[in-house]
Protein backbone atom coordinates (compact mmCIF):
# COMPACT_ATOMS: atom_id res chain seq x y z
CA UNK A 1 0.00 0.00 0.00
CA UNK A 2 1.61 3.83 -1.25
CA UNK A 3 2.15 6.16 1.77
CA UNK A 4 -0.72 7.93 2.78
CA UNK A 5 -0.92 11.21 0.67
CA UNK A 6 0.48 14.68 1.54
CA UNK A 7 -1.65 17.04 3.05
CA UNK A 8 -3.40 19.58 0.88
CA UNK A 9 -1.15 22.86 0.46
CA UNK A 10 -1.72 26.46 1.14
CA UNK A 11 -2.44 27.72 -2.60
CA UNK A 12 -6.25 28.59 -2.82
CA UNK A 13 -8.52 28.13 -5.21
CA UNK A 14 -10.46 30.96 -4.74
CA UNK A 15 -8.98 32.57 -7.64
CA UNK A 16 -9.15 29.68 -10.29
CA UNK A 17 -12.62 30.70 -10.77
CA UNK A 18 -14.34 28.44 -13.49
CA UNK A 19 -15.19 30.45 -16.89
CA UNK A 20 -18.65 29.83 -16.62
CA UNK A 21 -21.33 31.95 -14.31
CA UNK A 22 -21.99 28.94 -11.83
CA UNK A 23 -23.52 31.71 -9.63
CA UNK A 24 -27.18 30.22 -10.25
CA UNK A 25 -27.03 26.84 -9.78
CA UNK A 26 -29.27 25.37 -13.00
CA UNK A 27 -30.40 21.84 -12.43
CA UNK A 28 -27.94 19.04 -13.64
CA UNK A 29 -27.59 18.81 -17.41
CA UNK A 30 -29.73 16.38 -18.99
CA UNK A 31 -29.06 13.87 -21.57
CA UNK A 32 -30.18 15.80 -24.32
CA UNK A 33 -26.89 18.08 -24.15
CA UNK A 34 -24.43 16.67 -26.47
CA UNK A 35 -20.85 15.56 -24.93
CA UNK A 36 -18.03 17.21 -27.11
CA UNK A 37 -15.68 14.58 -28.67
CA UNK A 38 -12.55 14.51 -26.05
CA UNK A 39 -10.06 17.05 -27.22
CA UNK A 40 -9.22 18.41 -23.51
CA UNK A 41 -7.10 21.17 -24.36
CA UNK A 42 -10.80 22.53 -24.79
CA UNK A 43 -11.58 21.79 -21.15
CA UNK A 44 -11.81 24.99 -18.53
CA UNK A 45 -9.66 24.21 -15.69
CA UNK A 46 -12.21 22.84 -13.54
CA UNK A 47 -12.92 20.16 -15.48
CA UNK A 48 -9.46 19.25 -16.64
CA UNK A 49 -8.52 18.57 -13.32
CA UNK A 50 -7.24 20.32 -9.87
CA UNK A 51 -3.82 19.71 -8.74
CA UNK A 52 -4.70 17.10 -5.38
CA UNK A 53 -2.35 19.94 -3.55
CA UNK A 54 -4.38 22.74 -4.31
CA UNK A 55 -6.75 23.99 -0.81
CA UNK A 56 -10.46 24.53 -0.89
CA UNK A 57 -11.45 27.33 0.58
CA UNK A 58 -14.44 27.20 2.99
CA UNK A 59 -17.39 29.40 2.27
CA UNK A 60 -17.96 31.13 5.57
CA UNK A 61 -20.86 32.90 5.11
CA UNK A 62 -24.11 32.01 6.98
CA UNK A 63 -26.36 31.58 4.40
CA UNK A 64 -26.67 27.52 3.23
CA UNK A 65 -26.70 29.39 -0.14
CA UNK A 66 -30.53 29.83 -1.06
CA UNK A 67 -29.62 29.55 -4.94
CA UNK A 68 -28.71 26.13 -3.73
CA UNK A 69 -31.29 25.04 -1.27
CA UNK A 70 -31.15 23.30 1.22
CA UNK A 71 -30.79 19.40 1.77
CA UNK A 72 -33.77 16.94 1.91
CA UNK A 73 -33.22 13.08 1.34
CA UNK A 74 -34.11 12.20 -2.07
CA UNK A 75 -37.40 10.43 -3.02
CA UNK A 76 -37.97 7.62 -5.58
CA UNK A 77 -40.51 6.89 -7.72
CA UNK A 78 -41.30 3.04 -8.25
CA UNK A 79 -42.34 1.82 -11.08
CA UNK A 80 -43.29 -1.23 -12.59
CA UNK A 81 -39.97 -2.78 -14.54
CA UNK A 82 -38.17 -3.68 -10.94
CA UNK A 83 -40.76 -6.60 -10.51
CA UNK A 84 -39.31 -8.10 -13.55
CA UNK A 85 -36.15 -8.95 -12.56
CA UNK A 86 -35.57 -11.71 -9.39
CA UNK A 87 -33.37 -10.30 -7.17
CA UNK A 88 -32.55 -11.13 -3.32
CA UNK A 89 -33.84 -9.29 -0.51
CA UNK A 90 -32.09 -9.27 2.17
CA UNK A 91 -32.99 -7.94 6.18
CA UNK A 92 -32.21 -4.50 5.38
CA UNK A 93 -35.21 -4.64 3.05
CA UNK A 94 -33.06 -3.81 0.04
CA UNK A 95 -32.83 -6.04 -2.81
CA UNK A 96 -29.38 -7.38 -3.87
CA UNK A 97 -27.77 -9.35 -7.11
CA UNK A 98 -28.27 -12.97 -7.65
CA UNK A 99 -25.56 -14.11 -10.03
CA UNK A 100 -22.71 -14.28 -8.27
CA UNK A 101 -24.82 -13.36 -4.85
CA UNK A 102 -23.46 -11.85 -2.00
CA UNK A 103 -20.10 -10.34 -4.28
CA UNK A 104 -21.25 -6.85 -4.03
CA UNK A 105 -22.19 -4.89 -1.12
CA UNK A 106 -24.61 -1.99 -2.74
CA UNK A 107 -28.48 -3.19 -3.33
CA UNK A 108 -29.23 -3.07 -7.02
CA UNK A 109 -33.24 -1.78 -6.19
CA UNK A 110 -35.23 1.24 -7.70
CA UNK A 111 -33.67 4.02 -4.93
CA UNK A 112 -30.14 2.47 -6.30
CA UNK A 113 -30.66 2.91 -9.39
CA UNK A 114 -31.63 6.37 -9.21
CA UNK A 115 -28.77 6.80 -7.31
CA UNK A 116 -26.38 6.02 -10.09
CA UNK A 117 -28.61 7.48 -12.65
CA UNK A 118 -28.45 10.96 -10.61
CA UNK A 119 -24.39 10.28 -10.13
CA UNK A 120 -23.93 10.15 -13.84
CA UNK A 121 -25.06 13.46 -14.22
CA UNK A 122 -22.53 14.30 -11.55
CA UNK A 123 -19.78 12.80 -13.44
CA UNK A 124 -21.38 14.47 -16.08
CA UNK A 125 -20.85 17.94 -14.09
CA UNK A 126 -17.70 17.39 -13.19
CA UNK A 127 -16.17 16.16 -16.32
CA UNK A 128 -17.58 19.19 -18.14
CA UNK A 129 -20.18 17.27 -20.30
CA UNK A 130 -17.33 14.82 -21.15
CA UNK A 131 -17.63 11.20 -20.87
CA UNK A 132 -14.31 10.25 -21.39
CA UNK A 133 -10.96 12.24 -21.22
CA UNK A 134 -8.75 9.21 -22.79
CA UNK A 135 -7.37 10.85 -25.98
CA UNK A 136 -8.06 8.06 -28.52
CA UNK A 137 -6.59 8.78 -31.99
CA UNK A 138 -9.26 6.88 -33.92
CA UNK A 139 -12.72 6.59 -33.65
CA UNK A 140 -13.31 3.96 -31.78
CA UNK A 141 -15.38 0.49 -32.90
CA UNK A 142 -15.92 -1.52 -30.01
CA UNK A 143 -15.97 -0.42 -26.20
CA UNK A 144 -16.31 -2.10 -22.90
CA UNK A 145 -18.11 -0.81 -20.22
CA UNK A 146 -17.15 -2.85 -16.99
CA UNK A 147 -19.58 -3.19 -14.13
CA UNK A 148 -21.81 -0.52 -16.00
CA UNK A 149 -24.76 -0.39 -13.47
CA UNK A 150 -27.95 0.96 -14.65
CA UNK A 151 -25.65 1.54 -18.01
CA UNK A 152 -26.20 4.75 -18.78
CA UNK A 153 -22.81 5.76 -19.40
CA UNK A 154 -22.38 2.91 -22.13
CA UNK A 155 -25.94 4.21 -23.50
CA UNK A 156 -24.65 7.95 -23.77
CA UNK A 157 -21.34 7.01 -25.06
CA UNK A 158 -23.09 4.77 -28.08
CA UNK A 159 -25.13 7.91 -28.46
CA UNK A 160 -22.38 9.96 -29.42
CA UNK A 161 -20.47 7.39 -31.23
CA UNK A 162 -22.65 5.89 -33.64
CA UNK A 163 -20.18 3.75 -35.53
CA UNK A 164 -19.00 2.17 -31.95
CA UNK A 165 -20.49 -0.84 -30.38
CA UNK A 166 -20.78 -0.76 -26.77
CA UNK A 167 -20.80 -3.42 -24.76
CA UNK A 168 -21.82 -2.80 -20.70
CA UNK A 169 -21.35 -5.79 -18.26
CA UNK A 170 -22.68 -6.28 -14.68
CA UNK A 171 -23.82 -8.79 -12.41
CA UNK A 172 -26.78 -6.87 -11.91
CA UNK A 173 -29.70 -7.13 -15.08
CA UNK A 174 -30.15 -3.16 -14.22
CA UNK A 175 -30.42 -2.05 -17.71
CA UNK A 176 -33.06 -1.05 -20.08
CA UNK A 177 -34.68 -2.56 -22.47
CA UNK A 178 -34.80 -0.18 -25.15
CA UNK A 179 -31.04 0.98 -25.88
CA UNK A 180 -29.50 2.67 -29.09
CA UNK A 181 -29.00 -0.54 -31.56
CA UNK A 182 -25.33 0.30 -30.85
CA UNK A 183 -25.08 -1.17 -27.22
CA UNK A 184 -25.71 -4.23 -25.70
CA UNK A 185 -25.63 -5.57 -21.86
CA UNK A 186 -24.66 -8.76 -20.72
CA UNK A 187 -24.70 -10.15 -16.73
CA UNK A 188 -21.05 -11.37 -16.26
CA UNK A 189 -18.19 -11.22 -13.60
CA UNK A 190 -15.58 -8.76 -14.75
CA UNK A 191 -13.19 -11.07 -12.23
CA UNK A 192 -13.90 -13.91 -14.36
CA UNK A 193 -11.46 -14.71 -17.21
CA UNK A 194 -12.23 -12.46 -19.64
CA UNK A 195 -13.38 -14.36 -23.13
CA UNK A 196 -14.60 -11.28 -25.68
CA UNK A 197 -13.87 -12.33 -29.03
CA UNK A 198 -12.91 -8.56 -30.34
CA UNK A 199 -10.42 -6.95 -29.15
CA UNK A 200 -11.83 -3.22 -27.92
CA UNK A 201 -11.07 0.41 -28.39
CA UNK A 202 -11.75 1.75 -25.24
CA UNK A 203 -12.41 -0.10 -21.87
CA UNK A 204 -14.27 1.98 -19.33
CA UNK A 205 -14.32 1.22 -15.46
CA UNK A 206 -16.16 3.92 -13.16
CA UNK A 207 -16.80 3.66 -9.38
CA UNK A 208 -15.33 0.10 -8.82
CA UNK A 209 -13.18 0.98 -5.90
CA UNK A 210 -15.53 -1.39 -3.89
CA UNK A 211 -15.67 -3.95 -6.51
CA UNK A 212 -12.28 -5.59 -6.74
CA UNK A 213 -10.36 -8.17 -5.19
CA UNK A 214 -7.42 -8.56 -7.06
CA UNK A 215 -7.17 -5.02 -9.22
CA UNK A 216 -4.39 -5.41 -10.49
CA UNK A 217 -5.93 -8.53 -12.23
CA UNK A 218 -8.13 -6.61 -13.57
CA UNK A 219 -6.08 -4.34 -14.93
CA UNK A 220 -3.82 -7.45 -16.88
CA UNK A 221 -7.19 -8.60 -18.21
CA UNK A 222 -8.38 -4.97 -19.61
CA UNK A 223 -4.72 -4.50 -21.06
CA UNK A 224 -4.75 -8.48 -22.66
CA UNK A 225 -8.07 -7.22 -24.41
CA UNK A 226 -7.45 -4.23 -25.62
CA UNK A 227 -6.57 -3.47 -30.01
CA UNK A 228 -2.85 -1.79 -29.66
CA UNK A 229 -3.36 1.93 -29.51
CA UNK A 230 -6.84 1.17 -27.31
CA UNK A 231 -7.04 3.03 -24.06
CA UNK A 232 -8.38 2.07 -20.36
CA UNK A 233 -10.04 4.46 -18.45
CA UNK A 234 -11.07 4.28 -14.85
CA UNK A 235 -13.31 6.81 -13.20
CA UNK A 236 -13.07 6.23 -9.11
CA UNK A 237 -13.76 8.28 -6.11
CA UNK A 238 -10.79 8.03 -3.28
CA UNK A 239 -12.29 6.78 0.10
CA UNK A 240 -12.17 7.39 2.79
CA UNK A 241 -12.97 11.32 2.26
CA UNK A 242 -10.85 14.02 4.05
CA UNK A 243 -10.53 17.30 5.20
CA UNK A 244 -8.02 20.35 5.68
CA UNK A 245 -9.14 20.96 9.04
CA UNK A 246 -10.38 18.83 11.84
CA UNK A 247 -13.86 19.21 11.17
CA UNK A 248 -14.02 15.24 9.24
CA UNK A 249 -12.01 13.23 12.18
CA UNK A 250 -14.00 14.70 14.86
CA UNK A 251 -17.65 13.94 13.30
CA UNK A 252 -19.73 11.25 12.84
CA UNK A 253 -19.29 10.84 9.67
CA UNK A 254 -15.52 10.11 10.05
CA UNK A 255 -16.15 7.71 11.98
CA UNK A 256 -18.18 6.24 9.17
CA UNK A 257 -15.63 6.84 6.43
CA UNK A 258 -13.00 4.34 9.20
CA UNK A 259 -15.71 2.18 10.06
CA UNK A 260 -16.43 1.25 6.53
CA UNK A 261 -12.83 0.67 5.63
CA UNK A 262 -12.41 -1.52 8.43
CA UNK A 263 -15.81 -3.39 7.34
CA UNK A 264 -14.77 -3.99 3.82
CA UNK A 265 -11.48 -5.04 4.61
CA UNK A 266 -13.25 -7.96 6.73
CA UNK A 267 -15.30 -8.59 3.81
CA UNK A 268 -12.06 -8.60 1.61
CA UNK A 269 -12.66 -5.08 -0.08
CA UNK A 270 -9.92 -2.31 0.51
CA UNK A 271 -11.42 0.90 -0.49
CA UNK A 272 -8.33 2.39 -0.41
CA UNK A 273 -6.52 1.49 -3.51
CA UNK A 274 -8.01 4.21 -6.18
CA UNK A 275 -4.30 5.68 -5.68
CA UNK A 276 -2.66 3.23 -6.81
CA UNK A 277 -4.59 2.75 -10.16
CA UNK A 278 -1.88 4.88 -12.00
CA UNK A 279 0.92 2.62 -10.74
CA UNK A 280 -0.78 -0.57 -11.39
CA UNK A 281 -1.48 0.83 -15.26
CA UNK A 282 2.14 1.30 -15.79
CA UNK A 283 3.44 -2.48 -14.16
CA UNK A 284 1.10 -3.81 -16.07
CA UNK A 285 2.09 -2.50 -19.39
CA UNK A 286 0.23 0.93 -19.99
CA UNK A 287 1.96 4.06 -21.58
CA UNK A 288 1.38 7.55 -21.55
CA UNK A 289 -0.53 6.72 -18.27
CA UNK A 290 -2.15 10.56 -16.90
CA UNK A 291 -4.25 10.79 -13.97
CA UNK A 292 -6.75 13.74 -13.70
CA UNK A 293 -7.92 14.75 -10.35
CA UNK A 294 -11.67 16.46 -9.31
CA UNK A 295 -13.12 17.15 -6.15
CA UNK A 296 -16.67 16.05 -5.03
CA UNK A 297 -17.22 18.22 -1.73
CA UNK A 298 -19.75 16.55 0.72
CA UNK A 299 -22.10 19.73 0.56
CA UNK A 300 -22.30 22.80 -0.30
CA UNK A 301 -19.63 24.23 2.41
CA UNK A 302 -16.65 25.33 -0.45
CA UNK A 303 -16.71 29.05 -1.63
CA UNK A 304 -16.19 28.02 -5.54
CA UNK A 305 -19.55 28.24 -6.60
CA UNK A 306 -18.60 25.15 -8.97
CA UNK A 307 -17.27 22.94 -6.80
CA UNK A 308 -20.21 24.45 -4.18
CA UNK A 309 -22.81 22.89 -6.77
CA UNK A 310 -20.68 19.60 -6.76
CA UNK A 311 -21.07 19.45 -3.21
CA UNK A 312 -24.74 19.94 -3.21
CA UNK A 313 -25.35 17.31 -5.75
CA UNK A 314 -22.56 14.68 -4.07
CA UNK A 315 -24.48 15.71 -0.55
CA UNK A 316 -27.52 13.79 -1.62
CA UNK A 317 -25.58 11.12 -3.64
CA UNK A 318 -24.14 10.22 -0.32
CA UNK A 319 -27.22 10.66 1.82
CA UNK A 320 -28.45 7.52 -0.48
CA UNK A 321 -24.96 5.67 -0.63
CA UNK A 322 -25.22 6.18 3.50
CA UNK A 323 -28.52 4.18 3.35
CA UNK A 324 -27.83 1.59 0.78
CA UNK A 325 -24.69 0.95 2.89
CA UNK A 326 -25.79 -1.11 5.86
CA UNK A 327 -24.69 -4.47 4.52
CA UNK A 328 -20.76 -3.83 4.98
CA UNK A 329 -21.93 -2.94 9.09
CA UNK A 330 -24.18 -5.84 9.42
CA UNK A 331 -22.17 -8.56 7.79
CA UNK A 332 -18.15 -7.14 8.22
CA UNK A 333 -19.14 -5.61 11.69
CA UNK A 334 -21.29 -7.52 12.94
CA UNK A 335 -23.89 -4.74 13.61
CA UNK A 336 -27.76 -4.83 14.24
CA UNK A 337 -30.10 -3.32 11.69
CA UNK A 338 -31.05 -0.80 14.72
CA UNK A 339 -27.58 -0.27 15.33
CA UNK A 340 -26.57 0.66 11.77
CA UNK A 341 -29.88 2.86 11.28
CA UNK A 342 -29.34 4.89 14.71
CA UNK A 343 -25.50 5.40 13.53
CA UNK A 344 -26.64 6.67 10.28
CA UNK A 345 -29.14 9.23 11.46
CA UNK A 346 -26.18 10.86 13.39
CA UNK A 347 -23.56 10.06 10.02
CA UNK A 348 -26.42 11.81 8.04
CA UNK A 349 -26.19 14.94 10.14
CA UNK A 350 -22.82 15.49 9.43
CA UNK A 351 -23.31 15.29 5.70
CA UNK A 352 -25.56 18.05 6.00
CA UNK A 353 -23.73 20.01 8.29
CA UNK A 354 -21.53 23.09 6.06
CA UNK A 355 -19.05 23.10 9.74
CA UNK A 356 -17.71 19.52 8.31
CA UNK A 357 -15.10 20.20 5.11
CA UNK A 358 -15.54 16.77 3.90
CA UNK A 359 -14.43 15.83 0.09
CA UNK A 360 -13.31 13.15 -1.34
CA UNK A 361 -10.60 13.01 -4.53
CA UNK A 362 -11.84 12.03 -7.76
CA UNK A 363 -9.28 10.32 -9.61
CA UNK A 364 -9.21 9.60 -13.60
CA UNK A 365 -6.59 7.62 -14.84
CA UNK A 366 -6.42 6.61 -18.55
CA UNK A 367 -3.26 5.00 -20.19
CA UNK A 368 -2.92 3.17 -23.73
CA UNK A 369 -1.89 -0.21 -24.73
CA UNK A 370 1.27 0.46 -26.71
CA UNK A 371 1.32 -0.30 -30.72
CA UNK A 372 3.76 -3.12 -30.57
CA UNK A 373 3.02 -5.25 -27.29
CA UNK A 374 5.48 -7.67 -25.03
CA UNK A 375 3.53 -11.04 -26.69
CA UNK A 376 3.58 -12.24 -22.97
CA UNK A 377 1.40 -9.65 -22.23
CA UNK A 378 -0.82 -9.62 -24.63
CA UNK A 379 -1.92 -12.87 -25.73
C1 LIG B 1 -20.93 1.79 -7.97
S1 LIG B 1 -21.65 0.90 -9.26
C2 LIG B 1 -21.09 1.83 -10.67
C3 LIG B 1 -21.95 1.62 -11.88
C4 LIG B 1 -21.50 2.39 -13.13
N1 LIG B 1 -20.13 2.09 -13.48
C5 LIG B 1 -21.67 3.86 -12.95
O1 LIG B 1 -20.68 4.58 -12.81
O2 LIG B 1 -22.83 4.31 -12.94
C6 LIG B 1 -20.69 -0.58 -9.40
C7 LIG B 1 -21.29 -1.59 -10.34
O3 LIG B 1 -20.35 -2.66 -10.52
C8 LIG B 1 -21.05 -3.88 -10.53
N2 LIG B 1 -20.13 -4.95 -10.15
C9 LIG B 1 -19.55 -5.13 -8.94
N3 LIG B 1 -18.72 -6.19 -8.97
C10 LIG B 1 -18.79 -6.70 -10.24
C11 LIG B 1 -18.17 -7.80 -10.90
N4 LIG B 1 -17.33 -8.60 -10.25
N5 LIG B 1 -18.48 -8.03 -12.19
C12 LIG B 1 -19.36 -7.22 -12.86
N6 LIG B 1 -19.98 -6.16 -12.28
C13 LIG B 1 -19.68 -5.90 -10.99
C14 LIG B 1 -22.19 -3.69 -9.55
O4 LIG B 1 -23.25 -4.60 -9.78
C15 LIG B 1 -22.57 -2.24 -9.82
O5 LIG B 1 -23.59 -2.14 -10.77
Amino acid sequence: MDPPMEPLGETSLAAAQPEHDLSAVPAPPTHQEPSVPPTVTRLPPHSTGWSQDQNISVDESEDDDSAIGGFSEMTSTTSARSSVFEFVREEDGRTYHRYRQGKYMLPNDEEEQDRLNMQHQLWYMTLDGHLSLAPLNREPEHVLDIGTGTGVWAIDYALDHPTAHVTGSDLSPIQPNFVPVNCSFEVDDFEDEWAYEQKFDLIHGRLLLSCLAEPKKMFERAFASLSPGGYMEMQDCEFPAKSNDDSLPSSNLGKWYSHMVDACLKLGRDLRIVRNYKRWMEEVGFVNVEEKVFFWPVNTWPRDPHLKKLGFWYGQDLMELITGLKRPFMKGLGWTLEEVDAFHVLVKKDVMDRNVHAYHILRVVYGMKPEVTDNTLSA
